[in-house]
């Protein structure tokens, strides 16, 4: 079948080590399911796969990609929660140890299958399982959003971080987001949130901060949070050691929450709450998978706003 994997690391040039041809079928074990793909979504993951992070040279040639929707083998269309066990009862996302998305059929236990609801196109549930997720559990389940309070979401241009923004405002409450970029502000605010400069005063202090950043915007959650204030961290882009003013945190007895992804059934609540409000990914652009390298190298570029999904029947 064919699909898109790596065939060695390199961390300069990623894309050099990426090969579109053809790849073993998958194997099911027991208990596991083949779902014919339809669409799959790009995530820097994929990258980083391609730089070696997180995977050694014996797991290679490795198929990429976390995120796809398609048809089960009942025949209905699903959603692939993309966390699976390892037989060691490690937690890992598709393409780490097992093969990912990016290729005509994937297999993963049947657990892993979510139902797609009608309302959403194959490349808009793709989008779903990965950035999306991550974002609808950090509001909700960690970060207890009420839907008339307020919400801080940093380096908002990001994919976690735009998920945030659209989830934030989609569950009734007051959204600020900060991005270094002027045109990413500008297209922030487009979508409902009030968009300002990293380390910028807001006109109240939030409920809950939606931290992806890391170092280079910490002290700014911190100090915008209320007291009794979630800060939500599921990434630290800019770095991992930030400083944290323990009298500020203990004073306004502020929680500081570490999430990873979310659970199938928190996968199937997002797509239940996109169906009912409308809201919808932003898509940055839709690609062939006969021209998947150009998908990977839109990403790579870093001129995207949105997701790049791969339309598995092209
Ligand atoms: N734990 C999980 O389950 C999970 C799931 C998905 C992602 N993640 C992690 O979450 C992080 C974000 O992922 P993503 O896919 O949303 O990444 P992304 O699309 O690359 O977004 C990262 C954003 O961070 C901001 N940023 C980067 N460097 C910055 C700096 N030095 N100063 C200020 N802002 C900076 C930028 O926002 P502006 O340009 O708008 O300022 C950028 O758009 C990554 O570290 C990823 O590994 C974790």
């Amino acid at each position: 079948m064919r699909a898109a994997f790596a065939t060695a690391f390199n961390d300069a040039d990623p894309l050099s080590v990426l090969e579109i041809g053809d790849a073993p079928e998958p194997a099911p074990q027991d208990g596991w399911a083949v779902v014919d793909v339809r669409a799959s979504a790009l995530n820097h993951h994929d990258l980083w796969s391609l730089r070696g992070v997180g995977l050694r040279e014996e797991q290679l040639p490795m198929i990429l990609g976390c995120d796809a929707a398609g048809i089960g083998p009942d025949g209905s269309e699903v959603v692939v929660y993309p966390v699976v066990y390892t037989e060691k009862g490690d937690f890992s996302i598709l393409s780490e140890y097992y093969p990912g998305t990016v290729a005509e059929r994937v297999t993963v236990p049947a657990y892993n299958l979510v139902p797609k609801p009608a309302e959403l196109t194959f490349a808009e549930a793709a989008c779903l399982p990965t950035a999306w997720l991550t974002a609808y559990r950090m509001l909700t389940t960690r970060g207890r959003l009420e839907a008339d309070g307020s919400v801080l979401v940093q380096g908002a241009g990001g994919g976690v971080a735009t998920a945030a923004v659209l989830l934030g405002t989609a569950l009734g409450a007051r959204v600020y987001a900060t991005s270094r970029d002027a045109a990413k502000r500008e297209r922030i605010a487009a979508l409902g949130a009030t968009a300002v400069e990293p380390g910028a005063r807001l006109p109240e202090r939030v409920d809950v901060v939606i931290e992806t950043v890391g170092e280079a915007t910490f002290e700014h959650s911190m100090k915008c949070a209320k007291t009794g204030g979630r800060i939500v961290v599921s990434g630290a882009t800019s770095g991992h050691l930030p400083r944290v003013n323990l009298r500020r945190m203990f004073a306004l007895q502020l929680e500081i929450l570490g999430t990873s992804m979310g659970t199938p059934e928190e996968l199937a609540d997002l797509m239940a709450l996109l169906a009912r409000t409308g809201i919808r990914p932003i898509i940055d652009s839709v690609i062939p998978f006969s021209e998947a390298r150009k998908a990977f190298e839109l990403l790579h570029s870093g001129d995207v706003f949105g997701k790049v999904v791969l339309d598995h029947a092209q």
